[in-house]
């Protein structure tokens, strides 16, 4: 049993929003130590930037004393492989979440035998949240200030002049 296991939980964040930070805060509670591991999807257009999300997600999670912010490209195996670590994190919201989930732990598991994918499923309140539709919210003028940390409200505000 390693008893150092640090997990990695990947994603695109643009931007994180509080379903995000429930996932870590699961996460920092079972692993002793957690990296966000932020990267650009490239079937996604980004909003932000991708130092952007860092600085976003670092603001965030500054007060969570076992985790850190980290940014990669390329593939997610050769990033676990760089820096030893094989466990990768993802957040289930809604059985709608499962077929790309699934498809995603299993092609990195064929990339790399060793990795293997945990999910977490986030508090009820936010099953239904995605960063795309803060993003949507936001640019209708609706108020998201209660989807995403105090961080990420201020830059976003910001960002798009609202
Ligand atoms: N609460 C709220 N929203 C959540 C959530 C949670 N707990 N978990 C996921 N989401 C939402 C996100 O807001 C996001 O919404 P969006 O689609 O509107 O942007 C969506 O679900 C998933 O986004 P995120 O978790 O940021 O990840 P992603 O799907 O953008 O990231 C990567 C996918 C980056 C992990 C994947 O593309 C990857 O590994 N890339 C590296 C290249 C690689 O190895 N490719 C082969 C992979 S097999």
């Amino acid at each position: 049993m390693n008893t150092k296991i640090t997990a990695v939980y990947p994603g695109s964040f643009d931007p994180p929003t509080k379903g995000h930070l429930d996932i870590i805060a699961r996460a920092s509670k079972i692993f002793p130590k957690v990296i966000i591991a932020i990267t650009e999807n490239y079937n996604k257009h980004h909003m932000f930037s991708l130092q952007e999300r860092v600085d976003m997600m670092k603001e965030s999670v500054s007060s969570i004393k076992n985790v850190e912010v980290d940014s990669f490209s390329g593939l997610l195996a050769d990033y676990l492989i760089n820096i030893d670590s094989f466990i990768v994190i993802r957040g289930l919201r809604a059985l709608s979440d499962f077929e790309y989930e699934f498809q995603m732990a299993l092609m990195n598991r064929t990339l790399n035998q060793k990795i293997e994918t945990i999910f977490l499923m986030p508090d009820q309140l936010y099953t239904f949240l995605s960063s795309s539709m803060v993003k949507e919210i936001a640019g209708l003028g609706g108020d998201f200030k209660n989807f995403v940390p105090d961080a990420v409200y201020k830059r976003f505000k910001i960002k798009n002049n609202l």
